[in-house]
């Protein structure tokens, strides 16, 4: 049966703009996939283990050889990539923190790479190209080119790219200023907010 992958992450809760796009992208999916079911993957409360020395043991040593603790990051390496490769598509919430990823983001992709499951043994060649992967990216202030902290955006950069390399083309779609809500000395910046969020409302409705 069709699935669709829900990947959070923000720490803020109900105040949170990712988890609202991912929530209406799930309705989205839902109205249009009446029977498929949802797996939800929240890091947040749930967050996956650092990639450590038994982690990359696991992935140089043949599985017929694991002790059986690398068994286990194995288990959980195959678990992990076998939920986005089998996904319809896939939905991450992406908040900027202190200009990168949520730790958490980062622990989950860096456990998404293994040679034989994610990527192909001796050429590297990605093997998750076949999912829909969106990204809901939401960042408190703005880094476009007019901004005083254009280029300070290393969140999204980075995600891109290491995707590009498990054969994922992830479509973005960002939320700017969603601290213009908390913080006065940004309320002028709030238009671009609900600019923002408007456009990334329209594109859900037209996703699935
Ligand atoms: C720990 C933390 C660090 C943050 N760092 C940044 C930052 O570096 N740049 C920025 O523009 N906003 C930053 N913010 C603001 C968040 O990016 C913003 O609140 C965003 O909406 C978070 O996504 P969410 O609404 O899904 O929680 C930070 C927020 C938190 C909680």
């Amino acid at each position: 049966m069709a699935y669709l992958l829900v990947v959070d992450s923000s720490m803020r809760g109900d105040a949170s703009v990712s988890r609202r796009l991912t929530g209406l992208a799930t309705a989205r999916w839902l109205a249009t996939h009446p029977s498929g079911r949802v797996v939800r993957r929240d890091l947040e409360a749930h967050p996956v283990p650092h990639l450590d020395h038994v982690a990359g043991a696991a992935r140089r040593t043949p599985p017929d050889q694991h002790t059986s603790a690398q068994a286990e990051r194995w288990q959980l390496a195959e678990e992990l990539i076998g939920e986005v490769r089998d996904a319809d598509a896939v939905v991450v919430g992406f908040p900027l923190y202190n200009w990168g990823p949520p730790s958490t983001v980062k622990a989950w992709v860096d456990n998404l790479f293994a040679p034989g499951l994610s990527r192909e043994r001796g050429t590297g060649k990605g093997l998750l190209g076949a999912t829909r992967f969106i990204v809901f990216a939401t960042r408190g202030g703005g880094y476009g080119p007019e901004a005083p902290k254009y280029g300070w955006d290393h969140a999204t950069p980075w995600l891109v790219h290491a995707l590009s390399a498990l054969g994922i083309v992830p479509e973005v779609i960002a939320v700017e200023m969603t601290l213009s809500v908390v913080n006065l000395a940004l309320e002028s910046f709030r238009p671009m907010m609900e600019r923002d969020l408007a456009v990334a409302e329209a594109a859900i409705a037209k996703l699935w």
